[in-house]
């Protein structure tokens, strides 16, 4: 069945939501049908699909592409695009490319910060998930953000702001546990923590992160579920050596 945003809602409290990021259509079928309550087109693409060394360059057409590859293969997660840094500067840009997104696939949008451009988006009757912390379009210190007091009010602020403008969920990323444990208990929307420790009403992490697809950089934050990277090396290695060999293709492979 369709995860709908009442759904999401209606879990706070009750049951931990799933999320993930996933960039194309068989990754999300299989995300899907494994029950992932939602998944999250991120522009972390920029860094683990598209090779850029941060998410400044991804743009909307990214996203819509990705956008659609996904929602062609989950049926039931609840489906969130990303506007990219830039697709949100004023109302006009953030309500176009929030048009774009929905029409590529999205069921709703996120975007960092910025509750008046929320609350416009809201007004104009898109569904929209916040991002504080450690927000990778503006931070350019990618540290753990919050730990002094003054800094931790900002964002304490920022997510109630985010609450207020009618985001229906905000994420968590970056901070101490004991700030995402104090925002949670805060906000009646759910949280989704990223590195911002095990009391936020739900999770998300980045795809590539826990297949072990990404060793540029591993976060403290993340788990490696399994080490893809060495299997795919393995798998190419054995295929060129089979070639090299003639040992592939086989006359089973082969047609008469
Ligand atoms: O772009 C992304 O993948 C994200 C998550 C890390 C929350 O924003």
């Amino acid at each position: 069945m369709k995860t709908t945003i009442d759904k999401i809602k209606s879990m706070k409290g009750k049951e931990k939501i799933s999320m993930l990021t996933a960039y194309d259509c068989s990754t999300a079928r299989y995300m899907d049908e494994a029950g992932i309550d939602i998944i999250l087109i991120g522009d972390s693409m920029g860094m683990v699909v598209l090779g850029y060394k941060n998410t400044l360059s991804v743009t909307t057409e990214d996203i819509i592409r990705h956008t659609g590859a996904v929602a062609r293969g989950a049926n039931n997660a609840l489906i969130v695009a990303d506007l990219p840094a830039g697709a949100y500067d004023d109302n006009e840009a953030a309500a176009l490319n929030a048009e774009a997104l929905i029409k590529s696939g999205a069921d709703t949008v996120k975007l960092e910060n910025a509750p008046e451009i929320a609350k416009f988006l809201v007004d104009n009757k898109f569904e929209v998930m916040g991002h504080v912390g450690l927000t990778p379009q503006t931070v350019t210190d990618f540290k753990v953000q919050g730990k002094e007091e003054e800094a931790a009010n900002t964002i304490i602020k920022m997510a109630k702001d985010l609450e207020e403008a009618g985001c229906f969920c905000v994420v968590l990323e970056g901070i101490p546990r004991e700030l995402g444990k104090k925002i949670s208990e805060m906000l009646s929307v759910p949280t989704i923590g990223i590195g911002a420790g095990p009391d936020c009403d739900g999770q998300v992490l980045v795809v590539n992160d826990i297949l072990g697809l990404y060793d540029a950089f591993t976060p403290k934050f993340v788990k490696k579920y399994a080490h893809l990277a060495d299997d795919m090396k393995k798998v190419f290695r054995d295929y060129i050596k089979d070639v090299k060999e003639g040992k592939f293709p086989e006359d089973k492979h082969s047609f008469h």
